[in-house]
């Protein structure tokens, strides 16, 4: 690595015993200072590691005095010779060495920072978003910085190998529909018109496919007004991919080849071929479109049971009438579970956004007998005859509830999650990736009853279906793909239209009228009118992988410079007032 001179001949990481002897010239910033009196130390930081600066009393007072009067956060410069260290530190890579100062230069002093700048440190989220600069400075961060970069690298690599070309798209267009609310940036130039940011680059890519481009990708800033979560944020990054002359197989099979590149080049995993779920049986199973499948837990349908039939349990025996379903989960092992424990599971499914009436439970407990908290309506032998239909065995816990097919799936699905919380299923080291395949093209919104797109409107639909989209448009499934890693959407995609025709009608679908489709839509569906190829393609949510590989619970965490929770940047301060004076320049009146 090419180092100025005149600064440093080396970083602050790579000293080590070999270099014991030489004279060296490190700058960095002062992380911690100890003083004993005739001896005191700095360990001077810098992006690559800690280096330990030494100074003795007897031999220059000048500089240790000098040493002495700096405070956390100064940025220095010190030259002097590697030593090996008397009291050496394992936990460093430099920890051997240390190095006894003969000239030391005070280059910036620091204020005292508001938070210690270590890994456990002492500031809250606010305080060290509001000086994200600071908080980059902690290794923790900035190694994930790095780690976001070696995986972009990766996943170039990959792509530049097999004829991927990146192309750069603008960001002042018309909107682009993903679901979410857009961005809108005013005209000054037309006054009363607006830019719209991208919701991701997905018209350009199908038109640079049109233009002949072949193979596209693009690690792109997509930007959506949207409510923010753990694993949202207004602005994120996408790998953006599209190929055309290809089929779904074909997609999938280069995608889930680059996604086992980037495993092995990043964490040196193998990761097996790729399950390709249903979208039906995902949610059928695992009551989620993204089901974490690091453990099984699958929910099993109880309704057509003759065990259930016979019962004399009215909640069951109303279900069918209802239009409601029976189903449960094996909770392996927690069948000691206590009775705190297991009301806190009764709430959870009981929570508003679940609704659900209770949980019925079954114990099969470890001395071998079985006990129920619906054991008025069940007999010994029909509670085990239930455990068999969910292979239950001593330890095990089953979980029944019943409702509405959505709402029993969902509950379902939530639940399996929180015990695999609860009982430490998730090891951070494993790994579950698969593929979710045939979503459904259309979906009925549920505020206004209207049809609407399950990803976005370009996708195709699958070709055994089109019979259906006239008479049952509810039935078409799309070639329409999602990538999950542990339990995350890290990728969607799909198979997209490249016939005027068809793209038309799906709009009308979609329920717009020629006059809408025109406006918003009109330059791509003509673009279709010269030798649109067959296409397809995905994108990758860059942000989430990161937090996965980083292990962060938040996509902010592997940001250098993200949102809070509010959408605001409480280092800059944004979103802020703006002078009237710009807003008349964009003839923009508030009235509030
Ligand atoms: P989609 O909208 O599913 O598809 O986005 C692709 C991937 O981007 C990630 N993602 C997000 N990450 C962080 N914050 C957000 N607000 C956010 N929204 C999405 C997810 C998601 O899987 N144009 C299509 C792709 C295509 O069809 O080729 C698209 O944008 O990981």
């Amino acid at each position: 690595m090419y180092l100025s001179t005149h600064f440093r001949t080396h970083n602050c990481g790579i000293l080590n015993i070999s270099n014991v002897g030489e004279t060296v010239c490190l700058s960095g910033w002062v992380a911690t200072l100890r003083d004993f009196g005739g001896l005191s130390f700095i360990d001077l930081r810098d992006r690559y590691g800690i280096t330990q600066l030494s100074f003795n009393m007897e031999n220059n007072v000048f500089l240790s005095e000098a040493a002495r009067s700096y405070g956390r956060e100064y940025v220095i410069q010190a030259k002097g010779k590697v030593v090996e260290r008397s009291n050496k530190n394992p936990k460093i890579p430099t920890g051997e060495i240390e190095i006894l100062v003969e000239e030391l230069t005070l280059i910036n002093a620091s204020e005292t920072p508001p938070f210690t700048i270590e890994d456990n440190t002492d500031g809250g989220e606010e305080l060290r978003m509001k000086y994200r600069y600071l908080d980059i400075r902690r290794p923790l961060l900035s190694e994930r910085l790095i780690l976001r970069a070696k995986m972009i690298k990766a996943m170039r690599e990959y792509l530049d190998e097999r004829s991927f070309i990146e192309i750069e798209t603008p960001n002042l267009i018309k909107s682009t529909p993903e679901g979410a609310r857009d961005f809108l940036v005013p005209s000054r130039m037309q006054k009363g018109s607006f830019y719209a940011l991208p919701q991701s680059p997905q018209i350009m890519k199908q038109l640079l496919m049109v233009a002949g481009m072949d193979r596209y990708y693009q690690v792109v800033k997509c930007f959506r007004d949207e409510d923010f979560r753990g694993d949202r944020q207004p602005e994120f990054t996408q790998l953006d991919c599209e190929m055309s002359y290809v089929s779904q197989n074909d997609v999938l099979n280069t995608f889930e080849g680059l996604t086992k590149h980037v495993y092995k080049k990043i964490m040196n995993v193998d990761l097996p071929d790729f399950q390709r779920l249903k979208y039906a049986d995902a949610i059928k199973f695992y009551g989620s479109d993204k089901p974490d499948l690091r453990f099984d837990c699958k929910i099993v349908d109880l309704l057509s049971e003759n065990v259930i039939k016979n019962s004399s349990f009215p909640l069951f025996l109303s279900a069918e009438e209802n239009k409601q379903i029976i189903s449960g989960i094996n909770a392996n092992g927690c069948a000691a579970y206590s009775r705190k424990q297991t009301d806190e599971l009764v709430e959870f499914v009981k929570a508003p956004h679940r609704g659900l009436g209770g949980l019925i439970q079954i114990k099969f407990n470890e001395d071998g007998s079985v006990k129920s908290s619906a054991d008025k309506f069940f007999n010994e032998d029909q509670l085990r005859e239930i455990g068999l239909l969910f292979n239950a065995t001593k330890g095990d816990l089953i979980l029944i509830v019943v409702d509405r097919e959505a709402k029993v799936r969902k509950a379902l699905g939530d639940l399996r999650l929180e015990i695999a919380k609860k009982q430490n299923w998730l090891k951070k080291d494993s790994w579950s990736v698969l593929w979710i395949v045939d979503f459904p093209l259309f979906e009925k919104d549920e505020e206004s009853g209207e049809t609407i797109f399950v990803h976005h409107p370009f996708c195709a639909p699958h070709p055994e279906d089109l019979q259906y989209i006239d008479s049952e448009p509810l039935r078409c499934r799309a070639q329409q793909y999602d990538m999950v890693m542990n339990g995350w959407e890290c990728l969607s995609g799909s198979i997209r239209i490249h016939e005027r025709e068809l793209q038309n009608k799906i709009f009308q679908k979609l329920g717009m009228d020629e006059k809408e489709i025109e406006e918003r839509f009109g330059f791509m569906i003509n673009a279709f009118r010269y030798g649109a190829p067959p296409h397809g393609g995905c994108a990758f949510g860059i942000d989430r992988w990161v937090a996965l590989f980083a292990n962060a619970d938040a996509i902010r965490d592997v940001i250098a410079f993200p949102k809070n929770n509010g959408g605001r940047d409480i280092m800059m301060d944004a979103p802020s007032v703006v002078d009237s004076k710009q807003l008349k320049d964009l003839g923009i009146k508030f009235e509030f």
